[in-house]
């Protein structure tokens, strides 16, 4: 349900079953990848998903108003209410909508949903800012090699839940941030970008993700600035060109 950013928020209710990240599903696809929009001289029309807290948002539209990334915040959505990260949209005059995953029999039902709901804004392209729910090719075929991700960690290590936790534990001594393409996998399409820090002795999950969260707040902004100025191009699984 699209909820304007003056209007109240409603909770689509009934069915639980919010996942988060899942098992890695399906065939290993190269995903479809057609990253060029159509009329080059128009900046792209972006929305970000969001469930949470939002600073990845917060980052990409204060790098849109400082002239650092050439896209119009068109959308924000988020699949939960309770979301606060939305106040950063409202904050820079960004129509959020609300739209409740537990409100559809599944997650093509929802991601038909939330097609339409980017489509009925004209959206190009999709970042996906701490959205905690798994896409389906519903919605990568609607924004074939638009649908963006940012993961704190340097994947392939660490994918899903918990990947400072999940460093940490391993015993890593450098982690980061990785921004990639979203295929139908879990935390695995193409990288765009990654940024590592060090793991210090005294790190706690708490202060890892402290430091691995300035640089995604640096890295999603460049990645999706490269986007935005076209020319990246997919070698295998390496993404090339379009560098700022
Ligand atoms: C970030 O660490 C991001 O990498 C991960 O979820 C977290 C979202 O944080 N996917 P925020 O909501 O952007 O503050």
């Amino acid at each position: 349900m699209f909820v304007p950013s003056t209007g109240s928020v409603t909770a689509r209710s009934a069915r639980s079953g919010s996942q988060l990240a899942g098992t890695p599903r399906g065939p290993h696809r190269a995903p479809d990848f057609h990253p060029r929009r159509k009329r080059k001289d128009t900046p792209m029309k972006l929305a970000i998903l969001i469930s949470g807290r939002g600073s990845n948002l917060d980052a990409i539209l204060r790098a849109i108003s400082e002239g650092r990334l050439d896209a119009v915040p068109t959308l924000v959505v988020t699949n939960r209410p309770s979301a606060t990260g939305v106040e950063h949209a409202g904050r820079h005059g960004v129509p959020t909508a609300v739209l409740d995953h537990r409100g559809y029999p599944g997650r093509e039902a929802y991601d038909a949903a939330m097609v339409a709901l980017l489509r009925e804004h004209a959206v190009d392209t999709v970042a996906l800012a701490g959205f905690d729910r798994l896409v389906t090719p519903v919605l990568l075929g609607a924004f074939p090699g638009r649908v963006l991700n940012i993961h704190p960690a340097l994947l392939p290590a660490f994918p899903g839940l918990h990947a400072q936790r999940q460093a940490l534990a391993y015993g890593a001594r450098v982690s980061g941030a990785t921004v990639h393409f979203v295929d139908e996998q879990m935390d695995h399409g193409a990288i765009i970008a990654q940024a590592a820090v060090p793991v210090l002795d005294d790190d706690t999950e708490e202060t890892l993700a402290a430091r691995i969260l300035a640089e995604e707040h640096r890295l999603y902004p460049l990645a999706l600035q490269r986007l935005a100025r076209g020319g990246l191009r997919l070698a295998g699984r390496r993404v090339l060109g379009g560098e700022p």
